[in-house]
């Protein structure tokens, strides 16, 4: 589909769709909604901002797969496997920028007998998932990965878990939103308007009021925050911090590292992520400390410790940015995708660690719920409605 310029919505603020957050699960919906031809509106104070200028970037289907998260993976396969045209896509749209998608795949390696018995049942896992990867020995993963500790003991090869760069992603999202004709408010939503008992729009925090026809409240960890949404579409997201570091290889280093290399130490996950342009990733702690963004001495301590023992080399590396950040934690760790119990209100949330691998899928799907007033079938088992059937089946 080619982007085409709309006319936005008219001066009395008056637009077919809403879009509460300007993130990259917002923006993406504001993009497709408007290349739709629904007149689009989204409110954020910082756009482009939110956890995608922390989050490394990992399209990791295939090695962050967890147990009892099948269902999720369908929906994190699908959209893995739409980015190749939607980096296209983005590339025309927003006018030739580049989001940094490199199709390097990913080694999980172990570095004792504990780490090595995780990585094989999650192997297995991934066997019965149907999914690709293949068992390395210490050493086949040193022939990979040069820099890698003489102390590996195995690995997992990933060779279809690609990366983009989430901060590049946010700014051509947003190019392509403006040059889409989405009208985007630099401003917060204070209040969710409801009007004859459904979401009619929202009233910022500078004053200005938006009337839509549809709603879609994609904040992030943000979500359960809004004013005015009614007890039975409540939105059951939390903040989950995540402590980044970046660090930068100088050019007479590279190449340092040619995939990402991530791994579980001491219970924690540690992941590396390079980049063409010589930025290093290293991520993420993942702490339930409410609103909490400290970067803390022990979270950068711990990344730096455990990232030090996967690859001791790095200590030689400027260290050049440390962030924290909120993942929208949900319940089940899935996104909350479409209709919620209040007509016109839709949810485009809750990605958790997933929201930069969802980002491509979660529009489409948004788009066509917008569009149709029918959630996709690949998105039905993520309804926001699936936890309030939840709630009522308790009160019973
Ligand atoms: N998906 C990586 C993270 O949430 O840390």
């Amino acid at each position: 589909m080619h982007a085409s310029v709309r006319s936005g919505p008219t001066e009395s603020g008056r637009s077919d769709v809403l879009v509460i957050g300007g993130g990259i699960i917002g923006l993406v919906t504001a993009w497709r909604a408007a290349q739709r031809g629904l007149r689009t509106a989204l409110c954020d104070p910082a756009p482009g901002g939110g956890a995608a200028q922390v989050a490394a970037g990992m399209l990791a289907a295939v090695s962050e797969l967890h147990y009892g998260e099948e269902t999720l993976l369908g929906l994190n396969l699908a959209s893995a496997e739409r980015y190749p045209q939607f980096v296209a896509e983005l590339a025309e749209a927003s006018g030739g920028l580049d989001i940094g998608y490199r199709s390097c795949g990913t080694l999980a390696v172990a570095l004792d007998a504990d780490d090595r018995l995780h990585l094989r049942e999650l192997h297995a896992l991934q066997s019965r998932c149907g999914l690709e990867s293949q068992w390395l020995t210490g050493r086949e993963c040193r022939r990979l990965e040069p820099m890698l500790a003489p102390g590996v003991r195995g690995g997992l090869r990933a060779d279809g878990d690609h990366q983009v760069d989430p901060r590049q992603l946010a700014a051509a999202l947003l190019a392509a939103c403006e040059r889409a004709g989405v009208a985007v408010h630099r401003s917060g939503a204070e209040q969710l308007t409801v009007s004859g008992d459904r979401a009619a729009g929202a009233v910022l925090t500078d004053g200005t009021a938006l009337h839509a026809d549809q709603v879609v409240l994609a904040a992030g960890s943000l979500s359960g925050r809004l004013a005015g949404v009614p007890a039975d579409a409540a939105v059951p997201v939390r903040p989950v911090k995540g402590q980044v570091v970046r660090l930068t290889v100088p050019p007479a280093y590279r190449p340092f590292l040619s995939r990402t290399v991530r791994a579980v130490v001491r219970g924690s996950q540690v992941y590396l992520v390079p980049r063409e342009n010589g930025e290093l990733v290293v991520g993420a702690t993942s702490e339930e400390l409410g609103w909490d963004t400290t970067v803390t001495a022990g979270g950068v301590y711990e990344l730096l410790r455990d990232a030090h023992e996967l690859v001791p080399g790095i200590t030689e590396l400027p260290l050049v940015e440390t962030q924290a950040g909120l993942r929208p934690g949900s319940p089940d760790n899935a996104p909350l995708l479409g209709p919620t119990e209040l007509p016109g209100l839709h949810l485009a949330t809750g990605h958790y660690r997933n929201g930069v691998l969802l980002t491509p899928l979660t529009g489409d799907v948004m788009a066509e719920v917008l569009t149709t007033g029918e959630l996709p079938e690949i998105a039905r088992p993520f309804s926001p409605r699936r936890f309030t059937a939840a709630r009522e089946e308790s009160l019973a």
